[in-house]
């Protein structure tokens, strides 16, 4: 009886210690992207920690605007499959966004909207129910795309993201990487560090 209780104990203490898991990515889709980079620095930092992390660019998701249509005549795209299956398997999800008019840029919309579908058809939640998220947002504006983190923040939640209260905005961004594409800034990392570690410990 008591060695069951001792491996049972044993198996979740691994659960609760195992590597965390994060996907990291950006809404925007140029080359040279302030938000690709920022996402990067975030790896890297994420991975200082202990973390299993995934980057992806959605260049290579190209996924076409939702219609319902589509949806039932041809079902989920494959790309919006294969990015809804990484968010399902993260712990974790990571998400620097650009400032368009204010608000989150269409690919990332769109990247969301089809997450938020089943692969049957319907509203599912399982990409986002449970998951953490931890955002970002660089700009060249001195908001550092901190509007755009508004809507964002709030699209997530109302279909069942749990978003970390910090969030780490980047202004001056044609300025604010190296030509090595990493932050000069310190306090930025830092509070990039707090923002992967809140994440951490907060993860099921
Ligand atoms: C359609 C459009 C709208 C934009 N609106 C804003 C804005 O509201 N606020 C802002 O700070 N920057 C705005 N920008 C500038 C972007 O922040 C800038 O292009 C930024 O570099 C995009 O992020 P990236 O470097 O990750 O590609 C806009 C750019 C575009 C193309």
């Amino acid at each position: 009886m008591w060695k069951w209780i001792i491996i049972l104990c044993m198996g979740f203490s691994t659960l609760l210690h195992a590597e965390p898991k994060i996907l990291a990515f950006a809404g925007s889709t140029r080359e040279d992207s302030a938000n690709k980079k920022l996402v990067l620095e975030a790896a890297t930092l994420a991975r200082q920690q202990g973390a299993f992390v995934t980057v992806i660019d959605l260049k290579n998701f190209p996924i076409a605007f939702y219609d319902a249509d589509l949806e039932s005549k041809e079902g989920m795209p494959s790309k919006a499959r294969q990015l809804r299956q990484l968010m399902i398997d993260s712990d974790v999800i990571l998400i620097a966004s650009p400032e368009y008019n204010g608000s989150l840029s269409a690919s990332l919309k769109n990247a969301i909207d089809w997450a938020s579908r089943g692969e049957a058809g319907g509203s599912s939640r399982e990409a986002f129910a449970g998951k953490i998220f931890g955002l970002m947002s660089a700009s060249p504006g001195q908001g550092g795309g901190a509007r755009g983190l508004v809507h964002l923040r709030n699209i997530i939640e109302n279909i069942g993201g749990t978003v970390l209260p910090q969030q780490v905005v980047v202004p001056n961004s044609y300025k604010a990487f190296d030509s090595q594409g990493h932050l000069k800034d310190e306090k930025i990392k830092m509070e990039i560090n707090q923002l992967i570690q809140a994440a951490i410990h907060q993860r099921r």
